[in-house]
């Protein structure tokens, strides 16, 4: 019968075509089909934007513990309520989940799944309290034949250097002999309806052979777009930061291209497109770079990279690039203005959008978000305008207040985040609310514009 290597690293079709094979190994059969028989459960810890989708989704067919240590999330979660806003009241319906903010709860599980934020502090190193004090709390319930994966976004080796020897000290037990562990990096994209947990393809790692074997058919029995298995946990964890930092670099040049371009008068949309016409240019735009993975996960692979005394040039510039492409858009804006005679601490600003992303409510790491605290210390009037974003955690992380109606004579108009609820914005809309001489900033090349703009308006893109 073929082993466990045959399946290192194969594709997800060759994976997906022998997935039956593994149900041949007996340790494997004991837990999955203890799991199938609910006679085990599965916990997460950490009911977030990754940890809730998990939980809910391994609820369909399996028991399933939903830890958090936000008692005001976990009350939410109990009345149905996704705190975090991505998954619908009828997704909490018919599931065999029990929700609670006791960590007592953990001794009941016998598969633990770790989706606690990563950030990165105020110099911008991994900050793994949040994981270190996960691993503390599960550590101290964890119980022999137990198996914890991880599936926040850590720098490679993390889980084996940091996470497993925490596990150890605080439940006695010795790795791989009482307990094992696995890596499976979460790739969910809020806000996206289509690329969905079940429908990514997902990498899942383990700690020896027959973890391997357990995690993957855990994790295979809900993800309908097939499972890849890495060959070590070590692996799973650079891939998910490797993607993260491939798109952040992507970005990060069209950004440093859209500066010059914007110097040269060309505009960089219209750049894109017509070299997006040779079969093997990659399609990436200028934007702002937010969020908790993009704009993080690279300073976890340069503190690791400094570890080992390699440096990431190409990387750490990418992260400069993008870092202050906030100021950079403050900048375009006041030079803009002063074309136009007008003075940046006279002026009257309209920013449409302010969530990290388009279509989602998170405000946390929000480039647009920063860009309007510049432009607040700048500006005579500023009007942040956003259907999603929330007025009291808009004056929480950035003393900055939402606008709930949007009025006339703008000196600028920045339309930055493509929420739905912005569909109905047009260019008529714009030119009414413009005052004389105001500068359009589309940050997406959205707006339809005509050849000829009344108010002497002037439009850019990024
Ligand atoms: N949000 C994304 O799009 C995304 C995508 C892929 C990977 N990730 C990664 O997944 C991980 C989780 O991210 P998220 O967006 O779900 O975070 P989140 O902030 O939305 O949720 C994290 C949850 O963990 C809880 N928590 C914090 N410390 C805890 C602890 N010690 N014990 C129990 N619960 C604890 C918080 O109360 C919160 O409810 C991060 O590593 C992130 O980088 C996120």
């Amino acid at each position: 019968m073929n082993t466990l290597n045959a399946f290192i690293g194969t594709t997800l079709n060759e994976v997906n075509s022998k997935e039956n094979l593994f149900l041949e190994s007996q340790q494997q059969e004991n837990l999955y089909s203890k799991l199938c028989n609910k006679e085990a459960s599965i916990a997460l810890v950490g009911l977030g934007y990754v940890g809730l989708p998990i939980a809910l989704e391994f609820a369909n067919d399996f028991n399933v513990i939903g830890f958090d240590i936000n008692q005001s999330r976990v009350d939410l979660m109990n009345n149905n309520i996704d705190p975090s806003g991505e998954v619908s009241e009828e997704a909490f319906y018919n599931k065999n989940i029990v929700f609670s903010d006791n960590a007592d709860c953990l001794t009941e599980a016998e598969m633990i799944i770790v989706a606690v934020p990563t950030p990165i502090d105020n110099q911008k190193n991994p900050d793994l309290t949040p994981i270190t004090k996960a691993c503390t709390t599960i550590g101290k319930t964890l119980k022999k034949g137990n198996y914890v994966v991880f599936e926040s976004t850590v720098y490679p080796g993390c889980t084996e250097e940091v996470c497993i020897p925490i596990l150890e000290k605080f439940s006695g037990l010795k790795y791989n002999v009482d307990f094992k562990v696995g890596y499976s990096p979460e790739r969910i994209n809020p806000g996206d309806k289509i690329h969905t947990l079940t429908t990514i393809p997902k990498i899942v790692s383990g700690s020896d052979k027959e973890s391997s074997e357990v995690i993957y058919n855990i994790y295979n029995h809900i993800i309908k777009a097939g499972v890849h298995l890495a060959p070590s946990m070590k692996v799973a964890e650079a891939a998910k930061i490797v993607e993260n930092t491939q798109r952040d670099v992507n970005i990060g040049l069209v950004n440093e291209l859209s500066g010059l371009f914007e110097r040269l008068n060309i505009n960089t949309h219209d750049v894109l497109k017509a070299a997006g016409t040779k079969w093997n240019f990659l399609n990436f735009y200028p934007g702002l770079v937010g969020g908790h993975c993009i704009g993080v996960d690279p300073y976890y692979l340069i503190h690791k990279a400094k570890c080992v005394g390699k440096e990431l040039p190409i990387i750490s510039s990418t992260r400069y690039i993008n870092d202050k492409m906030p100021s950079d858009v403050v900048s375009l804006i006041e030079t803009h203005l002063e074309k136009a005679g007008k003075k940046i601490e006279n002026s009257k600003i309209l920013i449409l959008g302010t969530t990290f992303k388009e279509n989602v409510s998170d405000l946390r790491n929000s480039k647009p978000a920063e860009m309007a605290q510049i432009f607040k210390s700048k500006v005579k009037e500023l009007h942040i305008v956003d259907p999603l974003a929330s007025a009291e955690e808009m004056r929480s992380y950035y003393g900055l207040n939402l606008s709930t109606v949007i009025e006339e004579n703008y000196d600028a108009v920045i339309y930055a985040v493509n929420h739905d609820e912005f569909d109905t914005i047009n260019w008529e809309f714009i030119e009414n609310i413009s005052a004389e001489s105001a500068i359009v900033l589309d940050f997406k090349k959205l707006l339809n514009v005509p050849s000829y703009m009344k108010k002497n308006l002037k439009y850019t893109t990024l």
